[in-house]
C-alpha cells in the first residue's frame, strides 16, 4: 500500500510534507511519487522525522545511491557515507568554520556533481541558522535574452577552492588529494537532467574563471549574475523545526547555511549526498 501524505507547496520553490515516515520501509510507488515529487519541487521538507544517521543512510536510498564526500574529515565514524554540519568546528588556523556560509551548490567541481543533498536536524539553535535556496530555473528564465545569449555554450572552470572565493573551506587530507579532480568544466548554463528545464549553474565558492574569457570580463560577469540569481523573489528560507529532514537538488539551485545565531547554543545535523550525473549544457 502506497504511504499516504500531504504535499504543500511553497510560494516560490519547495515544499511541504506530512505525514510520511521516513523511518519506515516504503513501497515502489511511494518511491516513485518522492522522486517525482523532488524533481518538481527541488526542495523537499518532511517534517517529524527525527532520522540518527543510519536511518537518514537508509531512507537516501529513495533517491538514488551516496555520493562519497570529498573531504572525509566529517564523516560518522559508525556511519561514513553520513557527515556532520556542526557550529562546533574549527578550521585549520583555530577560526570557527560554519559549514555551507555562502550560496553554493555542492561539490560542482566533480565531473559528476552530487544531484542532491539532505539533512536531518538533531540540535537546533533557539533561533536562527534557516537554510536559504534559490531557484536556479527562475533566474536563469528571468534574465534579459541579450544575457543568455552571451552565457549560452558557455563553460567555467571549478576547483575544489576558487581563489576569488570569501569563504575558505577546510584542506582536504593528503590521502584524498588524488580523488578529487583538479578542475572540471561545467556548463553556465545547463539542461536538468530529469526535468528538462534550463538552470543556470554558479558557484562562488568552487568557480575559478570562465573557459575562453579573460577574468576582467568573467569575474564581474559572475558577481553579476549571483546578484540576479540570489535576489529574494527567488528564494525559499527554510526555518528548521526539530525533526526535520530536508532534501534538495543541487542542479537547480544554490542554498547556504546562515551562521546568525547564539553561538553558544549547538546547531548540529547530519548530512549526506546522493550521486548524480554529468551535466550538459
Ligand atoms: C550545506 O551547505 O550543506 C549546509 C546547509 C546548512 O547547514 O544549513
Amino acid at each position: 500500500m502506497p504511504q499516504p501524505f500531504t504535499v504543500t507547496p511553497f510560494p516560490v520553490i519547495g515544499a511541504e510534507l506530512r505525514g510520511i515516515r521516513l523511518s519506515e520501509q516504503s513501497d515502489t510507488a511511494t518511491r516513485a511519487r518522492l522522486n517525482a515529487l523532488f524533481v518538481e519541487h527541488a526542495v523537499l521538507v518532511f517534517r517529524d522525522q527525527f532520522l540518527d544517521a543510519p536511518q537518514l543512510l537508509a531512507a537516501s536510498a529513495i533517491f538514488g545511491d551516496v555520493f562519497p564526500q570529498h573531504n572525509a574529515r566529517f564523516a560518522v565514524p559508525d556511519c561514513p557515507m553520513v557527515h556532520t554540519i556542526s557550529n562546533a568546528e574549527t578550521m585549520e588556523n583555530g577560526q570557527r568554520y560554519i559549514p555551507g556560509e555562502g550560496y553554493h551548490t555542492d561539490h560542482s567541481n566533480d565531473a559528476s556533481p552530487p544531484k542532491a543533498t539532505m539533512l536531518s536536524a538533531v540540535k537546533l539553535p533557539s533561533r536562527g541558522g534557516d537554510t536559504q535556496f534559490v531557484d536556479m530555473y527562475r533566474a536563469y528564465a528571468g534574465l534579459p535574452e541579450a544575457m543568455k545569449a552571451r552565457l549560452d555554450g558557455r563553460r567555467a572552470v571549478h576547483v575544489y577552492q576558487s581563489s576569488h572565493s570569501a569563504r575558505k573551506l577546510p584542506q582536504l587530507a593528503e590521502a584524498r588529494r588524488a580523488l578529487v579532480p583538479d578542475a572540471v568544466l561545467q556548463p553556465l548554463v545547463l539542461t536538468h537532467p530529469e526535468s528538462g528545464r534550463r538552470a543556470l549553474y554558479l558557484n562562488p565558492i568552487r568557480i575559478e574563471g570562465i573557459l575562453g574569457m579573460d577574468d576582467r570580463e568573467a569575474l564581474p560577469l559572475l558577481n553579476e549574475l549571483l546578484d540576479h540569481a540570489t535576489q529574494e523573489k527567488y528564494q525559499y528560507r527554510h526555518v528548521w523545526q526539530q525533526g526535520d529532514v530536508v532534501i534538495w537538488d543541487n542542479r537547480c539551485l544554490m542554498h547556504k547555511a546562515n551562521g546568525d545565531y547564539d553561538m553558544t547554543e549547538e546547531r548540529f545535523l547530519y548530512r549526506l549526498m546522493i550521486k548524480g550525473v554529468p551535466l550538459s549544457h
